[in-house]
């Protein structure tokens, strides 16, 4: 079997890391990959993995290329190529590819759209409304007092949310977004999203239409710096299981969100083959959907895929083919810790191109692995060529085993500018 994995991040090393283990693909190709996804190796045959310059973005030409190679599953690791419909073009000619449809993608890449599902669906969010004017976003964000997310509708890469604690705050977020266009043509419109309080933590189900497969619980670390201060960033690090939540629990929090947003889905006809992976808040209220992202979370893959004993290409066939009904879900009971390494500056600009040394060393011990984000190969070295350029990601037989491994192991990799935090999952100890 040969398999097309579309990305380039940690998320997708994560993924080609976890599929090479299977004895089903004889061929792995990544597109465009990074140096560590080039490193890896298949189980099947000893063959490379093999990292081709395409772009994510680049349909036409992965459609010619899965095409010209015949390539029997495709998996998709980031959003915007879903969003732009990679899923619906590869079936159109017969391709099987993994991930949600353009329609059912657009949980995540429109927050009109998801807001407007869950109101209709009763799937437990925060109070919030969509704009195409300027004036009344701001007399909502007043009524909420001020506090408030803004957040421009459709792609903007992750970017367009705007947190305001005042009505002067929001009054100049909504200007930015709707006025300025800070985040391009996505800004037309507005979502402007009550602000609550609690502890966020990370869902994921696997998803074939009619079916979805609960993953164990993830907590994410979103701020660049420790104590949850500085910017937002595409997450610091994760850690799998949360302590705090216990197997009753997080179901029962699961069944408030899953259940009605599943048969919601198959009220209004969406068919739902992928991941869906929604961000939570547990509140004094009870859990709310903070947004809905519609594939893997990164670096939540990073601490999922190393506990997961399954075949993860059985996995995703069956929710390609909606028999996941057939497949118990597999989890080691050790914790997972990922601790992501980035670039000095980050999320704001960086240098590129400084030399990482002391991968090998930190993948040498057991427990540890270095997934490669940000990474690329220049004169026979390692660079970072990303904000987040590595996630060092330890197994252990407790969460404090698998924290005290993975900064363990993140001491021994340099470059210069590195940075991670040293408090990720510090509070859930
Ligand atoms: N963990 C953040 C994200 O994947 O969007």
């Amino acid at each position: 079997m040969k398999i097309l994995v579309i990305g380039g991040g940690g998320r997708e090393h994560t993924l080609v890391w976890k599929l090479a283990q299977s004895p089903r693909p004889t061929k792995i190709w990544c597109a465009p990959g990074n140096a560590g996804i080039a490193n890896e190796t298949l189980k099947s045959n000893n063959s490379k993995v093999e990292c081709i310059q395409i772009g994510a973005e680049d349909l036409k030409t992965l459609l010619e290329f899965a095409q010209n190679n015949e390539v029997d599953l495709t998996v998709v690791g980031p959003d915007n190529p879903l969003a732009m419909g990679i899923v619906d073009k590869f079936q159109a000619i017969g391709l099987r590819a993994w991930g949600p449809t353009q329609q059912a993608a657009q949980f995540e890449s429109s927050k009109i759209f998801s807001q407007e599902f869950m109101d209709r669906n009763g799937v437990p969010t925060m109070k919030s409304a969509s704009f195409q004017s300027p004036s009344e976003a701001k007399s909502f964000a007043a009524e909420l007092g001020g506090k408030c997310a803004v957040k421009a509708d459709g792609l903007a890469l992750g970017k367009g949310v705007l947190i305001c604690n005042s009505t002067d705050e929001a009054n100049v977020a909504i200007e930015q977004i709707m006025t300025d266009r800070t985040f391009g043509e996505a800004g037309a419109s507005v979502l402007v999203q009550e602000l609550i309080t609690g502890t966020e933590i990370s869902l994921h189900a696997l998803c074939d239409g009619k079916t979805a497969k609960l993953f164990p619980s993830s907590q994410d670390h979103k701020r660049a710096l420790e104590n949850d201060l500085g910017l937002n960033t595409g997450g610091m690090g994760t850690y799998s299981p949360v302590p705090f939540l216990k197997e009753d629990k997080l179901h029962e929090i699961a069944n408030t969100v899953l259940e009605p947003w599943l048969s919601g889905c198959t009220r209004e006809g969406i068919d739902f083959r992928g991941m869906i992976y929604p961000g939570i808040m547990l509140t004094d209220d009870g859990p709310k959907v903070l947004e809905f992202n519609a594939r893997f979370g990164d670096p939540e893959t990073q601490v999922y895929l190393p506990r997961l004993k399954n075949d993860l290409v059985d996995l995703l066939e069956a929710s390609i083919d909606g028999t996941l009904n057939e497949h118990e879900l597999q989890w080691t009971d050790q914790s997972a810790v990922c601790v992501v390494m980035a670039s000095g500056g980050y999320p704001n600009d960086y240098e590129k191109g400084k030399v990482i040394s002391g991968i090998e060393a930190a993948d040498a011990i057991s427990g540890v692995k270095v997934f490669h984000a940000g990474t690329t190969i220049k004169d026979n070295k390692i660079v970072n060529s990303g904000g987040r350029v590595l996630g060092v990601t330890a197994l252990g037989d407790n969460l404090l085993a698998a924290r005290n491994l993975a900064y363990k192991a993140a001491a021994m990799i340099h470059f210069d500018g590195a940075f991670s935090r040293k408090d990720i999952a510090a509070k859930a100890l």
